[in-house]
């Protein structure tokens, strides 16, 4: 029977982590007190987006929405707003424009902007209760592909709708799946990486922890597309909650007939194993993810054979990215029509980013492609903290770039974004203002990506250890003017020869940096300035001497 009121209690990781199930065992228990269990429902659900103003909580139908919520808020919440109709004032969103939070009418800035598809049941419905995901629409997608249309033509439903790879390089998705089908084989694979690595990044996180099985209704279209009858998802080992989540609802739905054999009746099988990953930021690397599931060592190896045509175990596999299958059912269900009409012309959909850094709402957002950085970061970021200046969004994680306030009108879009000399990648954004030395935060990815080299080619392996030396050495004040054209000329170097798409993306901050915020770095090394105040400059040191300088009258 239906409930008076349901109280959408968020269980993401970040809510979990500040305490939500506390939350939710007391208003168990203060809900029983008042006899009120047969009127009132719990729902635990996925990330709802603020995941910062953690724990949250939206009371259903009145749309109130509370924010850092504790565990001795609760009995007031029920007396106040569950018995009496009087929500509790001091716990909902501060915006004083947002008093009455309701998500759907796009009362609360924070969603205005958004547009939500990939995430539409993430904080709506429960991820471990299958019932939930099929009463808003779920498998609906698959059963219609099973019965009423040809592989073929849901291959071609994929290109005409213009969905690209969300894992980072923007690929077509319908090509891909074009080019698997047409691949010869007896067996092929679908293959979602749900690596995520990228430091910042938790949207394919929240995806599987809030709607795990929107990810396995787009596997199976896609391996009833590609001719497959066996899919793996690759799941880090860090994402407990997810693995948690996906296992169960990889359980459930071959309990309803939806994994297995026969599915609706139908000549086609398929199902699911998960693999886990230890962590490796190159296993998300296509190839090298494919060589960890066959429990090689975690290496990317040169393409072509790309792994649509020889894959797992020299087998056509399909690889997508979490987001990308989570967006299959939408598109199937209202059509390519619908789905292109969304974004502009080369980037069609959504994107969900994860927003971080200096802004004041982070958390997890999705929003048409063409939004610019501007709406972004003010409208749906509220702006940045304690009046300081915007100076710079870095998009695309340890592979992008930095974009600064200046070109803060860009639609976020695959080419206007590569234009500026940054990648879409998959979804991290950072804001930052005017506390953030540039030359800095090059460093920080650079040291990132030399640990995560898998040092497998000289490129890479070296030359990013020599890149992040220099940027070391200017940060302490002992650059010379010469680094600058040594870090652009052997950055673009190392773009240039390195073996697969980390060697070749990890200069990309410091080229991005080089290139917007070149004074930067001529203060440190001229001036011994930083201008945000973060590097420490050390005493002038005994002047470094090359190695060929040494061995002068050695050799
Ligand atoms: C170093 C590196 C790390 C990557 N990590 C991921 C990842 O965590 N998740 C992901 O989907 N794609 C990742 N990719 C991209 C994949 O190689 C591949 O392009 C993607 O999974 C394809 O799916 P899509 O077409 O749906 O984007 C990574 C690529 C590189 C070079
Ligand atoms: S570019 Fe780097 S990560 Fe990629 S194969 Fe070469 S050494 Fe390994
Ligand atoms: S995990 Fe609760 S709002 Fe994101």
């Amino acid at each position: 029977m239906p409930k008076r009121l349901d109280i959408l209690v968020c269980s993401g990781a970040a809510c979990i982590s500040n305490d939500s199930t506390t939350i939710k065992n007391r208003l168990q228990a203060v809900l029983k007190e008042h006899n009120l269990e047969d009127e009132v429902a719990i729902v635990e659900t996925g990330c709802m987006g603020p995941c910062e103003l953690g724990p949250v909580m939206l009371v259903y139908p009145d749309g109130v929405f509370y924010i850092r919520v504790k565990e001795s808020d609760v009995e007031e919440i029920v007396k106040e707003h569950i018995i009496r109709g009087r929500p509790v004032k001091r716990l909902q969103w501060t915006t004083p424009e947002a008093r009455r939070i309701v998500e759907e009418k796009k009362q609360i800035p924070f969603f205005e902007k958004q547009l939500k598809i990939v995430l539409s049941n993430c904080g709506k419905i429960d991820p471990e209760n299958i019932e939930e995901y099929i009463a808003v629409g779920g498998y609906e997608a698959l059963a219609k592909v099973l019965t009423e249309m040809t592989p073929e033509q849901v291959i071609e439903e994929m290109i005409n709708s213009g969905l690209r790879g969300r894992g980072g390089a923007g690929f077509p998705t319908g090509l891909k799946w074009k080019v698997t089908r047409e691949s010869p084989g007896d067996e092929k694979f679908v293959v979602c990486n749900g690596d995520e690595g990228d430091p910042g990044a938790f949207m394919d996180r929240a995806i599987l922890e809030g709607d795990p099985h929107s990810v396995i209704e787009g596997m199976a279209i896609a391996a009833y597309a590609i001719g497959a009858k066996q899919g793996y998802v690759y799941v880090r080992a860090e994402y407990p909650l997810a693995i948690k989540r996906l296992e169960k609802a990889i359980q459930q739905a071959r309990k309803y007939g939806l994994l297995g054999n026969n599915i609706f009746e139908t000549s086609f099988s398929f199902d699911i194993e998960i693999r886990i990953g230890a962590g490796a930021f190159v296993c998300g690397e296509e190839t090298a993810l494919i060589a960890s599931i066959e429990g090689k060592r975690g290496q990317p190896r040169p393409k072509p054979p790309f792994p649509a045509q020889k894959g797992l175990w020299g087998k056509p596999t399909l690889i997508n990215n979490v987001e990308t299958f989570a967006n299959v059912r939408h598109i199937i269900l209202n059509g390519s029509k619908w789905f292109a009409s969304i974004g502009t012309e080369t980037s069609k959909g959504t994107k969900v980013f994860a927003l971080s850094g200096k802004v004041n709402n982070t958390g997890l957002v999705e929003v048409p492609m063409g939004i610019t950085i501007k709406e972004l970061v003010f409208d749906i970021g509220g702006g940045i903290p304690d009046n300081k200046k915007f100076k710079a969004v870095q998009i695309g994680g340890p592979s992008g770039g930095c974009v600064p306030a200046d070109y803060a009108d860009t639609p976020i879009d695959y080419e206007s974004l590569r234009k500026l000399g940054t990648i879409m990648g998959s979804g991290g954004v950072i804001v930052l203002d005017e506390d953030t030395c540039m030359v800095n935060l090059a460093k920080f990815f650079l040291d990132f990506t030399v640990e995560e080299s898998c040092g497998q080619c000289v490129p890479c392996r070296i030359g990013l250890k020599h890149l992040y030396d220099i940027l070391d050495r200017i940060t302490k004040g002992r650059g010379k003017m010469e680094d600058i054209e040594t870090l652009e000329k052997l950055g673009e170097e190392i773009k240039r020869t390195s073996l697969c798409g980390l060697g070749q993306s990890a200069p990309n901050p410091v080229l991005s940096t080089l290139r917007y915020f070149r004074e930067e770095y001529i203060e440190h090394i001229k001036d011994k300035k930083c201008r945000a105040g973060v590097c420490q400059f050390e005493e002038a040191k005994e002047e470094e001497v090359s190695l060929e300088e040494k061995l002068k009258g050695i050799v």
